[in-house]
């Protein structure tokens, strides 16, 4: 469906190859999950069951610094009183570290379903070898981090408040995107009003500004939520979601006090048309990966998404952009008309300022809070968050598409490599089978990559780290051994982080451009690139219980004969709990999303 290529990497292939570290750690611990990459101090900061760690970047096999966190004994028996525990859940599972300021970082557990959060002490730098529970201290966890650890959180530190997306009560039933700590006022949505928030997912939480004017500054989050239309039939009974609130909204001053006065959300659509014309949809989103670009309002979204449902396994990436993104917010809000409760446009008057506009931004100067808002406003915006439009991808279709295969995608990342022709996007994709697709993306249209100026040029340390329940791995993204010694199998493998040097599929980098390096990522056609080094290739299909004839004549006695084939293996149903995490030296990311996995090989 896609012009692209993908490497899977099974777990036993993660652990025989040189490129790739497995840690062990010698304490007693499950639920590894990656919460932060520390970029001054250069550290990886892993939290799990009753655990932090922090891990050397630059230096993996030195001995990491653990802090133990445990749950008090006392708790822990009166969580096994309410029954729940059944699962060991009744321990502290570590959910957020945050960078609070120079010398500390603010870490949440779900604390034996009863939340609690805590500064840690991490030194000035990494050489102090600092890293330790600021001793005495723990406040209450609420509207910061679930009580379930098996419900998701998403959480943003800024200027001093926290921005959560969490469950807020020891049920599990209370969604709420929530404003806690620092000195603006708590505001969240509004409790259990099933039009802004339906059984939500929250999936990933960024602040993006919307212009020059910081009062205009907004926080996106993405999430899935339940349809509130269920009767109807061919509507989806999931749905993926973008919304956004103000960063400055202070909540309402008579109506929606202490709740977002700018709240509002939009569908996102991922859907492929197949040659029968039969539309599939992709609804149940599971990750987000935010591409910064050199325009800070303008990064590229990238969005995970498999089909709801479990008859049809089917995953797709589609891509969005901010400006497609803002021009629904802009767009018509969505209204239940008339007794048939069919959603519409609204046409009617919207009040002044419209809803969504920030307090004291660029076309609001004269409102110096949300407090000010009109009575009207405030009551339009709470009774219409939802917006009439959707998002639709870039170029209206998925970026990548799986379906007719038995694994899903769970967990994306995106990288930017610079190749001898041109910038690729290389795609991590986390399968459920727990292995990593490595996906391609060729350019469609070459004049639109070359706006993007180099920003990378040196990619060498760049490093794949993949967490799961079991434990956490670190792959080198130059895995060029694995296509062999031969130029024809590091062409056809059409990497842009892999070159043949004249004697071995090597690392690839601009910095160290050679005449010699031979690579073609957008044919992989080895017999341009390896004149003269005996290239060929065969493909062959072959059809389970039947059998196949696999024939290819070398033309020197030099050539190598390698035949690579993919078949679906044992299917063994461990539920793994699955992240990834791209590491760059210049551009740090990060992304958490839990997602099942199973661990079987392949090939
Ligand atoms: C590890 O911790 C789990 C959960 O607390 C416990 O059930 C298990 O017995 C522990 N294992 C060891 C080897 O101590
Ligand atoms: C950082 O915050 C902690 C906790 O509030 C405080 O004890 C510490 O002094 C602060 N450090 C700096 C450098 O401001």
């Amino acid at each position: 469906v896609c012009p692209c290529i993908f490497v899977s990497l099974s777990s036993a292939e993660l652990l025989d190859t040189r490129a790739v570290r497995p840690f062990s750690f010698s304490f007693n611990t499950s639920d590894y999950r990656i919460l932060l990459m520390d970029q001054d101090q250069g550290r990886l900061y892993l939290g799990s069951r009753e655990y932090l760690v922090a891990l050397d970047m630059h230096n993996v096999n030195k001995e990491p610094l653990i802090i133990h966190w445990p749950t008090s004994d006392k708790r822990r028996g009166e969580c096994r009183m309410t029954g729940k525990g059944g699962q060991g859940e009744c321990a502290n599972f570590v959910r957020m570290i945050e960078p609070w300021n120079r010398t500390h970082l603010y870490a949440c557990g779900t604390g034996a379903y009863q939340p609690i959060c805590t500064f840690i002490n991490r030194g000035w730098k990494a050489e102090d070898y600092v890293f330790r529970l600021v001793p005495g201290f723990t406040e209450s966890g609420k509207g910061k981090c679930s009580y379930d650890p098996s419900q998701e959180n998403i959480a943003a530190l800024i200027d001093g408040n926290l921005y959560a997306g969490v469950h807020v009560d020891f049920m599990g039933t209370d969604a709420a995107l929530f404003r806690t700590m620092g000195g603006r006022t708590t505001v969240r949505t509004e409790q259990y009003d099933s039009k802004w928030l339906n059984e939500p997912v929250f999936i990933q939480i960024q602040q993006i500004p919307d212009s020059s004017e910081r009062n205009d500054d907004k926080l996106y989050f993405f999430f899935r939520e339940k349809s509130l239309d269920t009767g109807g039939g061919a509507s989806p009974s999931v749905l993926a979601r973008v919304g956004r609130v103000c960063l400055n909204d202070e909540g309402g001053q008579k109506s929606l006090v202490n709740r977002w006065t700018t709240f509002l959300k939009a569908r996102l659509v991922c859907s492929v048309i197949g040659d029968d014309g039969v539309e599939t949809l992709f609804d149940e989103l599971r990750d987000v990966f935010i591409q910064p670009t050199q325009d800070e309002r303008n990064p590229v979204v990238y969005a995970l998404f498999t089909t709801a449902g479990s008859v049809f396994k089917g995953s797709a990436v589609c891509v969005y952009s901010m400006a497609d993104i803002r021009n629904v917010f802009n767009g018509p809000f969505s209204h239940k008309h008339g007794h048939n409760y069919q959603w519409t446009a609204y046409t009617g008057k919207i009040p002044y300022p419209r809803p969504g506009t920030c307090p004291g931004g660029t076309f609001t100067p004269g409102i110096r809070t949300s407090k000010d808002f009109s009575d009207e406003a405030v009551n339009f915006m709470r009774a219409h968050p939802l917006m009439y439009h959707p998002v639709y991808p870039i170029h209206r279709r998925p970026l990548v598409v799986r379906t007719g295969v038995e694994y899903r995608f769970t967990a994306l990342v995106v990288d930017q490599v610079d190749a001898v022709d041109g910038r690729y996007e290389v795609l991590f994709l986390g399968t459920d089978r727990g292995t990593v697709q490595k996906v391609i993306v060729l350019p469609k249209d070459p004049s639109t990559m070359e706006e993007l100026t180099l920003e990378e040029v040196e990619v060498f340390r760049q490093q794949l780290y993949v967490s799961s329940e079991a434990g956490l791995t670190q792959v080198s993204l130059h895995r060029c051994g694995v296509y062999g010694r031969a130029c024809s199998d590091c062409c056809l493998a059409r990497d842009p982080y892999c070159a043949w040097d004249g004697e071995s599929c090597s690392a690839f980098t601009l910095a160290t451009k050679r005449r010699s390096r031979r690579q073609d990522v957008k044919h992989g056609d080895p017999l341009r690139q390896c004149r003269g080094f005996n290239a060929k290739e065969t493909v062959q299909f072959g059809v389970e219980a039947s059998s196949t004839f696999l024939e290819c004549q070398p033309r020197s006695p030099q050539a190598t004969v390698k035949w690579l084939y993919q078949r679906e293996g044992r299917r063994k149903a461990v539920r793994r709990k699955m992240h990834l995490f791209l590491l760059s030296e210049k551009r740090p990311v990060l992304f958490k999303y839990q997602i099942h996995t199973t661990f079987i090989g392949y090939t």
